[in-house]
């Protein structure tokens, strides 16, 4: 029996009117052989992932980044399961026939291999996923291997690796040594023999993306990794120009909603106060001759 709780409780028609296959694993695979690149964002809201969806975007991340863009914490350390599950199920409804990718947040996965398999089945079970990520090489092969025994579709993550930003001194590109992008090369390789399906790259530089692309069978996306890669993932909040605190080198803004969420704001604020809105026709008006009716019944009721 399908859980009946990820269903929505208003549908929007164009949902059901979206014909598109969803992509899976071999699709993905094989658009890579094809040369085919992979666009994808990470999204964290039903109306994200609508739009994202009727954009013809290929796949969506519920990243951990949700710590910084919806719960303005400094990274993504405080984040929860509960909250990853919670704007899963929100994307899967707004985008029910996208490839949706949950990311395992810090302490879901680090603490045991059965720890890490029973949340991974909870983004499954719970918000429908299509596919969980997890961040780290070598050091989470064990859970990798168990989560893929378990028949679960996980993608790896290495390079900069926000929740171990603090052991690696910070938000900075990895691999810019010959010897940081060998440790990268070999986490890749042991990542893909663990079972992953695909492989995340962040903030490397592009030959380095290029040498573990080559070498591994699975697809290999970026962010801020470069060109050579099957496909690119950016923040919806930096892309959209609404995440404000810092904007990292390899994001580029295709608009500025920040700003045009403040002139929307300032506006209704300045028409409100001066009494331009509501208008006439934003208000009901009462059914025909019922307004007579009622100034009787108030004159009635004055007089007591
Ligand atoms: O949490 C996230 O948004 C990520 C990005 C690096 C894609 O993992």
């Amino acid at each position: 029996m399908v859980p009946r709780r990820n269903n929505p409780i208003t549908k929007p028609k164009e949902i059901f009117m979206t014909q598109r296959k969803k992509l899976g694993r071999w699709e993905l695979q094989r658009m890579k052989e094809e040369g085919k690149k992979v666009a994808w964002i990470t999204a964290y809201d039903y109306w994200t992932a609508y739009f994202a969806e009727q954009a013809g975007m290929d796949m969506l991340l519920v990243g951990d980044s949700m710590g910084m863009c919806i719960y303005g914490y400094e990274g993504t350390i405080p984040v929860t399961m509960e909250q990853c599950i919670v704007h899963s199920e929100a994307v899967r409804r707004g985008a029910p026939n996208t490839f949706v990718i949950g990311d395992m947040p810090f302490l879901s996965y680090q603490v045991s291999v059965e720890e890490a398999v029973r949340n991974a089945g909870r983004f499954f079970k719970e918000a429908r996923v299509d596919a969980i990520k997890l961040e780290g090489g070598r050091r989470v092969c064990p859970q990798i291997r168990a989560i893929s025994d378990g028949g679960m579709l996980v993608m790896g993550h290495i390079g900069l690796t926000p929740q171990s930003s603090g052991q690696l001194g910070g938000f900075k590109a990895q691999g810019r040594t010959a010897e940081s992008a060998m440790e990268l090369l070999e986490d890749a390789v042991a990542v893909e023999e663990a079972g992953a399906f695909a492989l995340l790259v962040e903030a490397v530089p592009p030959e380095v993306t290029k040498l573990i692309r080559d070498t591994l069978k699975i697809p290999v996306y970026g962010i801020g990794a470069g060109v050579h890669t099957d496909g690119e993932v950016m923040i919806c909040s930096d892309i959209l120009g609404i995440f404000q605190a810092f904007t990292p080198k390899f994001v580029k803004r295709y608009a500025n909603l920040g700003q045009e969420m403040v002139r929307a704001f300032r506006e209704y604020a300045e028409e409100v106060r001066q009494r331009k809105f509501p208008g006439p026709e934003h208000s009901y008006s009462m059914l025909e001759g019922e307004a007579s009716k009622l100034e009787e019944a108030v004159k009635n009721w004055r007089k007591g």
